[in-house]
């Protein structure tokens, strides 16, 4: 049988520290490929070598806001490059915990850092990548696991040593909570907005409405066996 490349798919996972979003990346990441596409799983900072140093130094050593700024979008651009632009190309699903959003959540909203600017570098760092020279590569869709910051607090209370972020106060995490609220209202074809202040189940069902209303997992057969 010949079967067509399915078209890339680019879908990133986005909301605060505490929001619960791993236990479902996964899941909709084997929901794919019981549908019979190839998944790329990764996340940001990070998802090649280089990124992965340069997470490793956004997340436990001091720096200035610039300086985290740019880190962050030039461990995104290396990640485009190497990992998600050819993934796409070869027409894979790529799922990606966090994305530029989380720049403007936590750079720009939580620290405080020019919104502007953060625009100026993301059009500089998502262009050319692609097969086009003008397309700013941005996700097809955005799932934006959307909790008050203090059920968030709770809920990482008892998680591990916390990061540089982890360890930011409450107001922090209230800024980047709303940091990603402004984002989706300016886009909001691209963000699914999933109420993460509920149950394990409810939340999944939330998640498979969104990709299921898209028609991405009906495109292909069912997995291999006839
Ligand atoms: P996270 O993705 O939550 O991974 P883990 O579950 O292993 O902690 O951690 C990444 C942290 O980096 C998170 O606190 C958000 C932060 N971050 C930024 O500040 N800016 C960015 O651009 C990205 C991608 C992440």
């Amino acid at each position: 049988m010949t079967t067509a490349t399915p078209k890339g798919l680019f879908i990133s996972f986005e909301g605060i520290d505490g929001a619960g979003k791993s236990s479902h990346i996964e899941a909709l990441a084997q929901t794919f490929r019981d549908h019979g596409r190839v998944v790329t799983l990764t996340r940001e900072p990070g998802g090649t070598p280089l990124a992965e140093k340069l997470r490793a130094l956004m997340l436990h050593d001091a720096m200035d806001p610039l300086t985290e700024a740019l880190v962050a979008f030039a461990a995104r651009r290396d990640h485009l490059v190497q990992v998600i632009e050819p993934a796409l190309a070869r027409g894979d699903v790529v799922i990606c915990d966090r994305f530029t959003d989380a720049t403007f959540a936590y750079q720009g909203a939580g620290r405080g850092f020019d919104l502007g600017l953060l625009s100026i570098l993301e059009r500089m760092v998502q262009t050319g990548t692609g097969p086009s020279p003008d397309l700013m590569r941005e996700p097809d869709m955005t799932l934006w696991f959307d909790l008050p910051a203090a059920v968030a607090a709770e809920r990482l209370s008892t998680a591990r040593v916390p990061d540089r972020f982890e360890a930011q106060p409450g107001e922090f995490f209230a800024r980047v909570a709303q940091g990603y609220a402004d984002r989706a209202t300016a886009a909001p074809q691209r963000f699914a907005r999933i109420d993460a202040n509920t149950s394990r189940e409810a939340v999944w069902q939330q998640i498979a409405q969104a990709v299921t209303e898209k028609g991405w997992l009906a495109v292909t057969q069912a997995k291999g066996q006839a």
